[in-house]
């Protein structure tokens, strides 16, 4: 089996680039040893490059955590995925429901994604319905996400793409309630099945589906056994060198 993701999210988080070495170097020390995971921090911007000059070791990458849907010109505030790359990014996230609340449309994820892709950084989409209704239409919900945010993309660019399924009402700390492992297992299957439909089986067989939503150190060992996820984006944990070192060794053992 290939190795399983973790990620974490550090979203404006920490404040200080003293703080984020920190956290960092210590990561860096149980990631050094772990044999069946990459470990990818997604930082603020602002990080990125002085990390990228701490990074000595394949197994640690680094991702940023928005992008602009262009590359360079007049555009007052923005990053492009050049400059991403250059500061030390193999990674972007899109699509996360903070940014989608801002306003971040489908049409504009599907332009970072192609634009991503062609630059040779490997987007983070993440997917996930606002609230579960009782006639499942969070299933359609999930796959009219992806169908928008795929739309044209080159299909041998496809497993590029990592999908995080990030139900909203399990993410941050107002979440209602956590995901069963149940409810994460089929999402990835159907996940899948919306991948083989838009491009084949082996593509859909190969992609990177994760899970993300107040994973802990308590109950990331369930989410393996039976969601049925290559890997976890990871929020609060990540901020902990306690508790993502925890969740990088349970990873790492499984
Ligand atoms: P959480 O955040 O782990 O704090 O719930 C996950 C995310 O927003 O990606």
């Amino acid at each position: 089996m290939s190795k399983r993701l973790i990620i974490a999210n550090w979203k404006m988080n920490p404040v200080s680039l003293r703080e984020a070495e920190y956290l960092f170097k210590e990561f860096k020390k149980v990631t050094i040893k772990s044999k069946n995971i990459h470990t990818i921090l997604c930082v603020p911007f602002p990080y990125l490059y002085p990390l990228k000059k701490l990074k000595t070791i394949l197994r640690f990458l680094l991702g940023a955590q928005n992008v602009f849907k262009d590359v360079d010109g007049a555009y007052t505030g923005e990053v492009s995925p050049l400059m991403i790359a250059d500061s030390g990014a193999n990674f972007c996230i899109v699509g996360h429901s903070e940014r989608r609340a801002m306003g971040e449309t489908d049409v504009d994820i599907n332009q970072k994604i192609k634009l991503l892709l062609k630059n040779k950084i490997s987007p983070i989409l993440c997917v996930g319905e606002r609230e579960r209704d009782g006639k499942h239409t969070y299933f359609d919900f999930v796959k009219r996400q992806i169908v928008e945010d795929l739309k044209n993309v080159q299909k041998n660019l496809l497993k590029n793409i990592v999908i995080a399924y990030e139900p909203v009402w399990a993410i941050g700390k107002d979440a209602t309630r956590e995901a069963t492992p149940v409810e994460v297992n089929e999402m990835t299957i159907f996940i899948r099945k919306c991948i083989s439909d838009i491009s084949s089986s082996s593509i859909a067989h190969d992609i990177k589906v994760i899970y993300g939503g107040s994973v802990t150190k308590n109950n990331v060992s369930d989410f393996i056994e039976y969601g049925g996820v290559d890997g976890f984006l990871v929020g609060r944990a990540s901020l902990s060198v306690r508790d993502f070192i925890k969740i990088i060794q349970i990873v790492d053992k499984k």
